[in-house]
């Protein structure tokens, strides 16, 4: 029966999910489902329930209340098939130091039951897609960041599955180094495979067909990035490009229009109900301050927009608080 569920359209169907430690609700009521071959994004500031949700998806963790399904399996009866057909890449690559990237392929094909020619033909497969080609002699323990996380990944997927789990797969990785992995994880896709990812950077999170940001343990938006942004920002953002200081952020606050400023990049950015009515008025502001060479636009919202309103922090942006 459950190999007829494996064609289902949805890849994770969850339900009111729950956990929670002794008082504490971790994870608390939350529910979602995610398509098959898509990349869902996991977001939410750290301590507010991504690893949780993903060890109770991974069959792992029991739920302490709610259902969810992963290919067809309920993850509290059938924790043992899911581990089986999904791959898992944590937030600590679970890798062997102490063995070469070889015996570490060998070791994980091992654990899903690969051998002899189709575990010859995998390992080949995930050491073309890592490009460690030529460094399967080199011993774990001496590889970068960086290619510890490619082998962590080749790791998760040597048995070829259809669902694949991956907390903070690139935290600590340098930008060409994530570049190259999300590279990795489109191809993948592309061939059907599902892909549900945590990760505090917003570029990252653009690149996701769907999000959900999950924070205090509960699901407060869901939606593809384009959806997130109309629904979540009422009015506009504008920039306004100035040397960046606490003084250049509370004249912005104190601005006509503005609802909230906040540090973005190396610009200020606020919230008003108009740019085509605001920014006049900020600029006039500004200069009447007495502050010289800056300019303010209109610009379309980013993700860390919508974050900074979702959470309504009114001058610490998502990067500035949770970024590694
Ligand atoms: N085994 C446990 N016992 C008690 N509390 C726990 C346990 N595991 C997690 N928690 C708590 O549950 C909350 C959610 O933790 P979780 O690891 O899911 O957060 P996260 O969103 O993955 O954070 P991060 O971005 O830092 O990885 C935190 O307050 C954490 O301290
Ligand atoms: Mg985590």
């Amino acid at each position: 029966m459950n190999s007829a569920n494996n064609g289902f359209e949805k890849s994770i169907v969850v339900n009111g999910l729950v956990r929670k430690f002794g008082s504490f609700t971790a994870v608390d009521n939350i529910s979602f489902d995610v398509m098959r071959g898509e990349i869902f994004g996991f977001l939410g500031p750290n301590g507010s329930g991504k690893s949780t949700t993903i060890r109770m998806l991974c069959g792992i963790l029991e739920p302490s209340g709610g259902s969810a399904s992963v290919l067809g399996y309920d993850i509290a009866t059938q924790a043992e098939e899911i581990k089986k057909h999904i791959g898992y890449m944590s937030q600590k690559f679970s890798l062997y130091d102490d063995l070469t990237v070889n015996e570490n392929l060998d070791f994980f094909g091992g654990i899903y039951g690969l051998k002899g020619q189709r575990l010859a033909e995998r390992k080949n497969f995930v050491l073309e897609m890592a490009g460690l080609k030529g460094r399967e002699n080199e011993l774990t323990a001496n590889l970068s960041t960086g290619w510890k996380q490619r082998l962590a990944l080749g790791s998760a997927i040597i048995h070829e599955p259809k669902m694949v789990f991956l907390d903070e797969p690139t935290a600590g990785v340098d930008p060409v180094s994530r570049r190259n992995f999300w590279d990795m994880l489109y191809q993948m896709a592309e061939a059907g495979t599902t892909l549900f990812v945590t990760t505090h950077y917003m570029d990252e999170a653009e690149h996701c067909h769907r999000l959900g940001f999950i924070y205090q343990g509960r699901i407060i938006a869901l939606g593809t990035p384009d959806q997130l942004r109309s629904k979540h920002i009422r009015g506009d953002i504008v920039e306004i490009a100035i040397d960046t200081s606490q003084e250049a952020l509370q004249a912005i606050s104190k601005a006509p229009g503005v609802e909230e400023a906040y540090f973005y990049g190396a610009t200020i950015h606020a919230k008003v109900a108009s740019a085509e009515r605001d920014a006049k008025p900020i600029e006039r502001h500004l200069a009447n301050q007495g502050f010289k060479n800056f300019s303010v636009q209109a610009v379309q919202p980013s993700l860390e927009d919508v974050f900074v309103s979702l959470m309504e922090w009114d001058v610490v942006p998502y990067s500035q608080f949770s970024f590694d």
